[in-house]
């Protein structure tokens, strides 16, 4: 028996099952992760666009090396003064908006957006908050309430006061007064959060007009227009940040994934943890110091590789790509769409979704759904054209096949 099945059948015993993949990972290189046996897997979804640098980097190897000598790792930056949070928020802040400067990091994407919504709640107070259908903001009890990509995430638990919108994508119907007639119908929300690019909602990007619309209402009636970055973030769209494509600019954000860790983003008109000493904390070890470094080291490398206008570029290109495949097969693929390197390649059923990354799997392809039968697109920011025709035409092969 393979040492991969070995250890995948013992953790049955140990693991909570929450059924997703089936790789025993151990290394990675550039584009591709490795697992225990040493097959090669292209990973055409960056660990759920956590890893937008790719496996492997040397000079992220050499800055946790270097923490190794140190002696110090559970601290964070929120509780102590830590050189590599002022770090960070400064290389965030290079490429934010001047509203954006106060960081405050935690450990993951969650808990950075239940925080940017504490930040609008201590401004509001206990209000309903507003998201859009099919959005996906993490799935700690807090933000799950907002979450609404798939019904099963939150049937069992309990909720907090909110509303959701309906979608408003690039094509279709849109409601444009939703939003002002829920503010005369009821209470003022404390927020409206979206993401610009649904991602576990399907790759979908909203229309420019809606979020438009978003941004003028809360303005208005001063709500926090708070924009979920943890996914679409860190130069995945082919901008820094999704928002970007939109001209707009919130008034907190969250970002995290490729970050290595979770940060909320607020100006100063947000920043009242001050004012309201105890209400805001860290939880222990949040944002510790060596992911605030190896964040910090990640920018440099975002920077330096030119990431993002390769994210534009190779997304261009393999966006191009997809859309000849689905006038090839258009029975087969019913949509092609996306921003940057944050593609959805929507199939006609969920059937032959499953057969396709199932397919790619076993050829050494990583593939991940997202929304009801999208095939998500979003490999590692330093693909080249080689290696991304390399899975595209494995995907033109499943696709002919199934
Ligand atoms: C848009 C968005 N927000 C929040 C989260 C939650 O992040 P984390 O998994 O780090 O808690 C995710 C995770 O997929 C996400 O895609």
């Amino acid at each position: 028996m393979k040492k991969a099945q070995k250890i995948l059948s013992e953790s049955k015993k140990y693991r909570i099952d929450v059924g997703l993949s089936n790789l025993a990972a151990v290394k990675g290189e550039g584009c591709y992760l490795i697992d225990v046996d040493g097959k090669k897997y292209l990973d055409f979804h960056s660990n759920v666009s956590t890893n937008n640098i790719g496996y492997g980097n040397p000079e992220v190897k050499e800055v946790v090396r270097e923490y190794s000598k140190k002696g110090i790792y559970k601290v964070d930056g929120t509780l102590t003064i830590l050189e590599e949070a002022l770090v960070l928020a400064k290389k965030l802040s290079k490429h934010l908006p001047k509203n954006l400067r106060k960081s405050f990091f935690v450990n993951s994407g969650a808990e950075a957006v239940e925080n940017a919504m504490k930040l609008a709640y201590l401004k509001k107070g206990p209000l309903g908050g507003v998201s859009v259908k099919g959005a996906f903001h993490g799935r700690t009890i807090g933000v799950l309430s907002y979450t609404s990509s798939k019904a099963i995430q939150k049937k069992f638990f309990p909720v907090l006061p909110h509303h959701e919108l309906d979608f408003c994508g690039e094509k279709g119907y849109c409601n444009f007064r939703e939003l002002e007639d829920l503010i005369s119908r009821e209470l003022t929300p404390a927020f409206v959060i979206i993401e610009c690019v649904q991602g576990e909602g399907g790759y979908r990007p909203l229309s420019k007009e809606f979020v438009k619309y978003l941004r003028k209402i809360t303005k208005e009636h001063d709500i926090a227009f708070i924009i979920d970055e943890v996914q679409a973030g860190m130069g995945r769209t082919g901008k820094w940040w999704a928002f970007e494509h939109y001209n707009v600019v919130p008034d907190i954000m969250a970002t995290g994934k490729s970050l290595q860790v979770g940060a909320t983003i607020a100006g100063k008109k947000y920043d009242m943890a001050k004012q309201e000493r105890g209400a805001l904390g860290s939880t222990w070890g949040g944002g510790h110091v060596i992911d605030l470094a190896v964040g910090a080291k990640v920018i440099e490398i975002i920077e330096k590789k030119n990431l993002v206008k390769n994210a534009e570029r190779m997304g261009d290109y393999m966006l191009k790509h997809f859309k000849e495949i689905q006038l090839k097969y258009p029975r087969k693929i019913i949509d092609v769409r996306g921003k940057g390197l944050m593609i959805g390649v929507e199939i006609d059923s969920v059937k032959r979704r499953k057969k396709i990354i199932d397919g790619a799997f076993k050829n050494g392809l990583l593939l991940l759904g997202c929304g009801e039968k999208t095939i998500r697109i979003a490999p590692p920011l330093i693909i080249d054209g080689e290696t991304a025709d390399k899975g595209i035409e494995m995907i033109e092969k499943l696709i002919k096949k199934y």
